[in-house]
């Protein structure tokens, strides 16, 4: 099946100069990469810590980009307010921690925001299928999250298929993003599977030819 979407790159500003993060997301401008994504991490959901909501904003002041924040938090309930607040267009939570994941995405709809609902590669599909009809994304780690640069995990292969049958069996449309390891050679292989909505973090910002990258894997061949 071939997804409904016009292919996304969303490069990971994760990977971008913590020094320099404005300079960062100029590059992704420039690029000419619709989305930056923002990856919030807590310290107990995943072993890393980021940022949170005020450098989300500060950040929001200087750039038109689509903001597509990742929460990688034990409760994001308690803080997707916050998120919501400081700007992001998006905001995706995992399906695992123990919380309301069904009022936590109302909240987000609600306050004309986009959601999405992500999955660790070693999850099961089926966990986040209650949710489907919920979400305007699904985003699938193909690394365990928690840090760049790692290599991306072909067993998440099959979860990409099934979302992309599901989407169209049950007539939804949810876009499927891939989150982790998408270099031009995974990133193809995701969009052959049903991907629209790539995250490039190392891959990105490694790139000499920003532009050309992302065009590439843009490229329908
Ligand atoms: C990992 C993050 C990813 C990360 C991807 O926990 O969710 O978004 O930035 O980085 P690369 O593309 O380097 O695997
Ligand atoms: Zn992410």
């Amino acid at each position: 099946m071939s997804s409904p979407h016009e292919t996304i790159i969303a490069p990971s500003i994760l990977a971008g100069d913590h020094s320099n993060l404005i300079s960062s997301l100029q590059q992704i401008e420039k690029s000419g990469a619709p989305w930056v994504h923002l990856d919030i991490m807590d310290g107990h959901f995943v072993p890393n810590l980021t940022f949170g909501p005020q450098t989300v904003q500060a950040l929001r002041e200087q750039s038109n980009l689509f903001f597509d924040v990742h929460l990688m938090l034990d409760n994001p309930h308690d803080y997707v307010d916050a998120f919501i607040k400081s700007g992001s267009d998006q905001i995706t939570i995992h399906v695992e921690p123990n919380y309301c994941v069904n009022e936590t995405l109302e909240t987000i709809r609600n306050n004309q925001c986009l959601c999405g609902i992500a999955l660790n590669p070693d999850s099961p599909v089926e966990l986040i299928r209650p949710y489907l009809n919920l979400c305007d994304i699904v985003v699938v780690m193909a690394v365990q999250p928690g840090f760049g640069g790692q290599n991306f995990d072909k067993q998440v292969t099959s979860k990409i298929q099934l979302l992309d049958r599901w989407r169209y069996e049950l007539d939804l449309n949810y876009r499927i993003e891939v989150d982790g390891g998408i270099d031009s050679e995974t990133g193809k292989l995701c969009r052959l599977l049903g991907a629209d909505t790539l995250v490039a973090g190392t891959s990105f910002y490694k790139s000499t030819d920003k532009k050309s990258f992302v065009s590439n894997l843009c490229a329908t061949n």
